[in-house]
């Protein structure tokens, strides 16, 4: 008790102390208390909004603590990448395990010295093969090894690179034994496993999860002097090592078995082979169109150069090889220079590469290269004498020592690459050259210096160079006129819907998966492959959601290439796709100047898309993959912080936007494990969505406020909601025609109602629940088929209503009242109950009187009346914004037409009607709008028997399915009347008879009558 008192006179709030006290509210009830709780305990406003701001930041585990501030950058404008640090992060880490075979044997051989001597020079050597690929070595553990490739930095071949590295260690191991052979030391023998897969790693560097644990099971199984890895490592280096299958394997502590890869050795230059395309081109006609353009100009000397510029997978080198493919047998000269990110340190690599591919490499001898080159350097008059020794390195063509140049290294390099350009410049010449430079982001230097000369000297020979960058490469050469730039865009969403069929082939996706697939992506090419991919494997059921583990690590690379700008992406990736400046930052609790900094940042790595200029500026990711994977990496921990903020936040700054979009509110108060907020913000959404006729939405917000409620214990003030959100929840399920779980749920409502304790419960709209519960459930029952229950149902109602003394409710339960006996057929009931309304009513209600009093015309033959008055109650209805009912209107107003003798009006307002009907999911009256479009088919100057068959066989066919048993009966009526004309009574009677007799009750009321005269007549 001491601690609430202590609490209260933080907050500044001591005289409620006693009150507290005397009403035995200590910490465990403090996050159940409510608005109305406090304000019945007399806590003034002001005072009840501070308390409950304090309560919803009280820590559930530690009540005593003072409320910490949710990010830890809160107040401070520092770089906040250290407040991710601290606490850790999640992540998809590539994990290599090391260790020696028997050293336990060997070092029983050995002298500890000699043993200690041995371990440190394969650990030397091991480690050193690690960090050469990037890797990082995590632990060593005796003779053991972990090493960490995606951490603390992830790039997009983290794979690749612990493959390399696992396959370098051997080979050092090799070479660490030979030259110990010949001192007759033993040798040392070291099995390698990898396994990739996501994990937590806390701020010390502790790694949780299971990829250290199968790495090194994994390792385990490995024969001794070999690489091992998973299908999973081995699916995203597949085509760049030669792999053997090692069969399927149960690990201790795997659930499932793993089939299992043995490493060879890597395969060709360590270049993604050329894969066959998964999907024809889609799009790009116009930047073909450009590029076939510039070769044609190129082709006859006025040289030319394009920089294809675009994000990972936008399809720079895609549109490389298509217009490759488009060359034909023009005369032309091939030659592709392709930066690799392995070695973008490495001078020169891409020409090295090429030089490699054009003369052969190691397999070809030396002295045959030579020849090759001179020849080559002959055929377009260059000195082989002078420019074989320049050029013989650079290719990676052995040269014999006395031939090799003594130049000082500045001198000889710049001779080099003098002769490299003037050889490019003389092949042109004698044929046309396209060069195709791709990834220019990972050019080294040395490279970039012979890709100026080129740009700026190439305009006057046949030369096309072609070139592919990221949108992060600033070309090193100023712009000329000879120069062009292709800056792809994204697929468009046909363009997307194409790619998607012709790889999905035979499996039809849905429209709703389709258009997610789009979405997702933001129309990336590479995306859309992936993500539907994953879609064919892992089925529809398994939903777009899911990362591609092929994308895992570009994703996660490209955001921690962001340095500090990473952790704003972060939040915004909480806060959601869209938003703006001054929700991040009241959020973030970043200063303007880094958060600005941070913003442009992500903006120019193509992450996030910008309109308008801070502070108003509004912003979007580009594709919510790269979202998802910047929500991924953060703690769960984190993130709940950061969607309480966001919510909070929300509700309290920006009240506008809160109630424009509850449901945003709620996702967060959710994510953020907030149960009552999020109750009562899903809650606000669902009759807010209710309101606006959008039924499906409500219906799946209200389930949501609903389900929340189901996790808490109950009190009387949840009740009270839980009642009133069963209530909307019914309606929106009875409205879009499921009528067995709408009345299932108003059921619910009225075993939790207690008459006493809710008496002066209202709705939203404010009426009493109960009466509006009764009178909700009488339609329902009555479409279900039991029209006794429904006339009981709006009797109690009316009673209620009357007790009550309340006018709003009242005139609710007239007007339902009427619409229970219309359905029955006791038109004068029902026209009393309007009486009696529209004496009551206010605009709206006489509005809604009006419109009830026109039906009623309508069904007896009072055409001209219902028409006035149906038009008229429409349009004042129109005018507060209702649209809920108005098929229910309209195709009353079309049957008044029809009696008038104006088809074309009955007919437009059937068409308006059933449009309606599929669009606002409105489906409770779907079988009757059909079945009186086949009613006013027959009636029309020729009728059309056929058309209303058909309209017949829907409206059944939808009752059956609604299980409507009183509109399953009409249409059964209409359709056996119509094949009574046609001569077929035997058909009619067998379709009619089972559903009258399915009927238990309700036998006075005018359908039962009518369907029993009928059946008679059909005997
Ligand atoms: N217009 C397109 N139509 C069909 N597939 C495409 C298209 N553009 C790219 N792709 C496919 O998307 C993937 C990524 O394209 P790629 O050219 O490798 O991208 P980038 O070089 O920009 O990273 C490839 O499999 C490619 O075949
Ligand atoms: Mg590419």
């Amino acid at each position: 008790m001491h601690q609430i008192a202590d609490w209260l006179e933080k907050l500044g709030m001591s005289e409620y102390a006693r009150l507290f006290a005397e009403n035995r509210i200590d910490f465990s009830v403090l996050p159940d208390l409510t608005d109305q709780d406090l304000e019945k305990l007399g806590v003034v406003l002001g005072d009840r909004r501070k308390m409950l701001r304090a309560i919803a930041n009280l820590d559930d585990k530690s009540p005593g603590v003072a409320p910490e501030p949710v990010l830890s950058s809160a107040q401070s404008t520092t770089a906040p990448t250290a407040a991710a640090k601290a606490v850790g992060e999640r992540r998809y880490l590539t994990v290599m395990f090391c260790d020696l075979v028997g050293s336990t044997s060997i070092s029983a051989q050995l002298d500890a010295e000699e043993w200690r001597d041995l371990v440190g020079a394969y650990l030397d050597a091991a480690s050193a093969a690690v960090t050469e690929m990037g890797g990082y070595v995590a632990k060593k553990l005796g003779d053991g090894l972990m090493a960490l490739f995606g951490y603390p930095v992830a790039q997009e071949n983290d794979a690749e690179r612990a493959a390399r590295a696992a396959l370098s260690i051997q080979r050092a191991l090799a070479e660490v034994n030979r030259k110990n052979a010949a001192a007759g030391k033993p040798a040392l023998n070291a099995r390698i496993g990898i396994e990739i897969g996501p994990v937590v790693i806390d701020a010390a560097g502790e790694i949780y999860g299971d990829p250290p644990n199968v790495s090194a099971r994994v390792q385990a199984l490995a024969e001794p002097g070999t690489v091992v890895v998973t299908a999973r490592v081995q699916r995203q280096i597949a085509g760049l090592f030669v792999a053997e299958e090692r069969g399927s394997h149960e690990l201790k502590g795997v659930p499932e078995p793993l089939t299992l890869y043995r490493l060879v050795r890597a395969s060709g230059g360590g270049r993604r082979a050329r894969q066959r395309h998964l999907t024809a081109l889609i799009g790009r006609e116009e930047e073909i169109a450009m590029l076939m353009r510039r070769w044609e100009r190129a082709r006859q000397g006025d040289g030319q150069l394009v920089l294809i510029v675009g994000e990972p997978g936008l399809g720079k080198s895609r549109l490389i090889e298509e217009f490759h493919a488009r060359l034909r047998e023009a005369a032309h000269t091939w030659v592709e220079w392709s930066c690799l990110q392995l070695l973008q340190n490495t001078p020169l690599h891409p020409i090295a590469e090429w030089g490699r591919q054009r003369f052969g490499g190691p397999d070809v001898p030396a002295e045959r290269q030579r020849a090759d080159l001179e020849n080559s350097l002959a055929q377009v008059k260059l000195d082989p004498a002078e420019n074989v020794p320049l050029l013989a390195p650079l290719l990676d063509i052995p040269l014999p020592k006395e031939r090799a140049l003594t130049l000082a290294p500045e001198e000889l390099r710049r001779r080099q690459l003098a002769a490299l350009t003037a050889w490019l410049m003389a092949g042109a010449r004698s044929q046309p050259i396209v060069l195709a430079l791709e990834d220019l982001h990972w050019a080294d230097p040395t490279t970039l210096e012979v890709l100026r000369g080129i740009a700026e000297r190439g305009a006057l020979v046949p030369l096309f160079v072609l070139a592919t960058a990221r949108p992060e490469f600033r070309a090193p050469w100023g712009m000329r006129s000879h120069h062009g730039t292709i800056s792809l865009a994204p697929l468009d969403r046909t363009q997307v819907r194409d790619m998607v069929a012709e790889l999905s082939a035979r499996h039809a996706l849905s429209k709703e998966v389709v258009e997610d697939v789009a979405v997702r992506t933001g129309g990336v090419p590479l995306f859309v492959e992936e993500v539907t991919r994953l879609l064919l494997e892992r089925g529809e059921q398994g939903g777009t959601q899911a990362i591609p583990p092929t994308l895992q690590q570009s994703l996660t690379a490209r955001l921690d290439r962001l340095g500090s700008a990473r952790e704003v992406a972060q939040i915004g990736a909480v806060v959601g796709r869209d938003f703006s400046y001054y929700l991040l930052r009241e959020i973030a609790g970043i200063g303007d100047a880094p958060l600005q900094s941070a913003l442009e940042k992500l903006a120019d790595a193509d992450i996030l898309l910008v309109q308008g200029l801070p502070p108003a500026s509004d912003y979007r990711f580009k594709h919510a993959l790269i979202q998802d994977a910047a929500y991924e990496n953060l703690l769960k921990s984190r993130r709940q912080a950061l969607h309480r903020r966001a919510g909070e936040v929300l509700r309290d700054q920006f009240a506008t936007a809160a109630a424009a979009e509850p449901a945003l509110l709620a996702h967060h108060f959710t994510q953020a494990g907030l149960t009552e907020a999020a109750i009562e913000w899903w809650g606000t959404a669902g009759q807010r969505s209710l309101a606006r006729s959008a039924l499906v939405e409500a219906g799946e917000q209200l389930k949501r406020a609903l389900d929340q409620i189901a996790t808490l214990p109950a009190t009387p003030a949840l009740r009270r909601e839980e009642i009133k959100l069963e209530v909307a929840f019914a309606n929106a399920l009875a409205l879009t025609g499921d009528l067995v779980g709408g009345k299932e749920h108003y059921d619910r409502a009225l075993a939790i109602y207690d008459p006493a304790e809710h008496r002066l419960l209202t709705t939203r709209s404010g009426r009493d629940v109960g009466v509006t519960l009764l009178s909700f459930r009488s339609s329902c029952v009555w479409q279900l088929g039991y029209p006794a229950a429904s006339r009981n149902d709006a009797e109690r109602a009316v009673k209620n209503a009357r007790e009550t003394g309340h006018p709003t409710t009242l005139m609710y339960a007239l007007n339902r009242a009427a619409i229970s006996y219309t359905f029955c057929g006791d038109y004068t009931a029902a026209h009393a109950q309007i009486d009696e309304l529209i004496a009551l009513a206010d605009e709206k209600g006489k509005a809604l009187g009006t419109l009830v009093r026109g039906r009623l015309f309508s069904l007896t033959g009072n055409a001209a009346d219902a028409v006035r008055a149906i038009t008229s109650g429409i349009t004042s209805l129109r005018s507060t914004g209702a649209t809920l009912y108005e098929p229910w209107h309209l195709w009353h107003l079309a049957m008044a037409y029809t009696e008038l003798g104006q088809p074309e009006d009955a007919r437009r307002c059937l068409d308006d009607a059933i449009e309606k009907v599929a669009r606002s999911n409105e489906k409770w009256c779907e079988a009757e709008v059909h079945r009186i479009a086949g009613e006013i088919a027959l009636k029309s100057p020729q009728p059309e028997a056929a058309k209303a068959e058909t309209y017949f066989e829907r409206a059944l066919s939808v009752a059956r399915q609604q299980q409507a048993k009183s509109w399953e009966l009409r249409a059964a009526m209409s359709m056996a009347r119509l094949w009574r004309s046609q001569g077929k009574s035997q058909q009619a009677r067998e379709l009619l008879a089972p559903v009258y007799t399915w009927f238990t009750e309700g036998f006075d009321t005018l359908d039962l009558k009518e369907a029993n005269a009928l059946l008679a007549e059909l005997a």
